[in-house]
């Protein structure tokens, strides 16, 4: 056994997140050569799985990702790193048979434990394993994965925060914001820390606006028990949308270490102008779905899904504006939104540069012209397109857009998950893709005084049909009549 071998011991290894992306992108880091010999995967339950159960159910979860096909060599090889345990996360007993397992011959004693369970019992969970001495680090590392959301606003947060620091160290502590390990997330930073060019552009004398969208075509699916409590500014504005602000907006940090990089972040998100609760509605905008079409199928509204109350209030769209008071962003409006059932499904950051002078094109047929845009199209489309006004060939003085475009992946280039990625940062002590508390925190901060003014407000929210951009209504957000959400990268038209 390598002394680079760990154990990843996974709470709520039956559940969804396990199946979807937890195993997959372990199975993926076992196909790359990535885990490190020796190592081995505790999937951790409340089932009554035996190991031929568990071989057969991760299998399953395999086949329906693997790239390329489940590859039955490697699938050998990984499966003889598996074990199941059962254990009962409320019962202090089976914690004392878990790190019995734990410490012996078999298992490596470096160890990350992934809560991929509900939030409620992080704490009680971390407790748990304290008690039994398993988050000591003696003979190898300890180290804590926790999926959002951490909290379910500023106060739950920091209760939460005091609550595990009694039993972790800041450094033990990996908090996933999942979108950190996406490519093209990170090609953000690539873009603008490795290119002088646009480093003299990128600031309040010449962008006007920035924008940031996350869309899914998809409804809550089966997850209202979470989703009706959560709301889209919970679920991806406080978390994803606030990350892919703070990538854009910072400044270059020293190094690419995690705590040079996480400063900067919370630099920006320091740096956010409060919202007041009585500038709320000027600055944010919420909506939830009704019935539509999607694809030509029609699809159910938000309080026809199963498990949503009938009287539920819960926004399935999110838009807010935000200004940056720092010197280079100083009046520049940030707007974000997100949105479920929406026309298509596409994350992406566009910004919009200045209007040139019109005044060089008088008394020609120009009358107006597009601004520069600079799209970065997150997912699906994995682009960087920079749209320049040109002339349009032939006798008159008439002028196109067209477009420059950088593509982040050639077509022999596989995909890889953004989980693959973090749990190799996890494995190798790097921590720059994750949240330290005080991000967490300053995001929170953000947002609360909306999500206390929604709270209060629950007699009425506004709807847009399934399979649209989301409700008219929220243009109010834009500054000026020429803003608006721009939601194709191959063209500017309004919706
Ligand atoms: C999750 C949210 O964090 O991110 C989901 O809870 C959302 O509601 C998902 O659908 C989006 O992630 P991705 O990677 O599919 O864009």
């Amino acid at each position: 056994m390598s002394n680079k071998a760990c154990t990843y011991v996974i709470f709520g290894a039956t559940g969804n997140l396990s199946q979807v992306k937890l195993m997959p992108a372990l199975y993926h880091l076992e196909m790359e050569n990535r885990l490190p010999e020796g190592s081995k995967i505790l999937a951790i339950g409340r089932r009554d799985w035996d190991q031929t159960i568990l071989l057969k159910e991760v299998r399953e979860m395999i086949k329906a990702k693997a790239r390329g096909g489940l590859d039955e060599t490697i699938f050998k090889r990984f499966s003889e790193r598996l074990s199941y345990e059962k254990v009962n996360i409320d019962v202090a007993e089976d914690y004392d048979t878990l790190a019995k397992t734990l410490t012996s011959d078999r298992y490596p004693s470096n160890m990350a434990f992934y809560l991929a369970i509900s939030p409620e019992y992080f704490a009680d969970v971390i407790e748990k394993l304290s008690d039994v001495k398993l988050l000591e680090e003696g003979a190898g590392w300890r180290r804590m994965i926790i999926e959002k959301p951490f909290g379910y606003d500023l106060e739950s947060s920091q209760a939460l925060q005091q609550r595990i620091a009694r039993y972790l160290k800041e450094e033990q502590i990996y908090r996933i914001d999942h979108y950190l390990g996406k490519g093209t997330v990170q090609n953000v930073l690539v873009f603008r820390f490795a290119n002088t060019m646009l480093e003299p552009l990128w600031n309040r004398h010449y962008i006007d606006h920035i924008q940031i969208t996350h869309s899914e075509d998809m409804g809550i699916g089966s997850r209202a028990n979470y989703y009706d409590d959560a709301g889209a500014m919970r679920d991806m504005l406080q978390s994803h949308l606030l990350q892919l602000l703070t990538l854009v907006a910072m400044e270059p940090p020293a190094t690419m270490d995690a705590e040079s990089l996480r400063d900067e972040k919370v630099k920006v998100l320091k740096s956010i102008r409060p919202i007041s609760k009585q500038a709320v509605n000027a600055c944010a905008f919420r909506a939830q779905y009704s019935e539509g079409m999607i694809d030509g199928k029609k699809a159910k509204g938000y309080l026809q899904e199963e498990n949503v109350p009938a009287n539920s209030v819960t926004e399935t769209y999110a838009a807010m504006k935000l200004y940056i008071d720092n010197w280079r962003w100083r009046d520049v409006p940030f707007y974000l939104r997100t949105g479920k059932r929406m026309q298509k499904g596409q994350s992406s950051i566009s910004i919009c540069f200045k209007q040139p002078p019109l005044q060089f094109f008088q008394n020609t047929q120009v009358q107006s012209m597009n601004p520069n845009w600079l799209l970065l199209g997150i997912q699906p489309e994995e682009c960087i397109r920079m749209e320049m006004t040109v002339k349009e060939p032939g006798l008159e003085m008439r002028t196109r857009t067209s477009s420059l475009d950088a593509s982040f992946r050639n077509e022999d280039e596989s995909h890889t998950d953004a989980y693959e990625d973090l749990l190799l940062d996890v494995i190798e002590g790097d921590r720059s893709l994750f949240l330290r508390f005080d991000e967490v925190e300053y995001a929170w901060r953000i947002v609360d005084p909306i999500l206390q003014k929604w709270a209060v407000e629950r007699d009425f929210i506004t709807t847009y049909p399934a399979g649209s951009w989301g409700p008219k209504e929220c243009q109010r957000l834009f500054e000026t009549d020429q803003q608006y959400w721009r939601s194709s990268l191959n063209n500017a038209k309004r919706d």
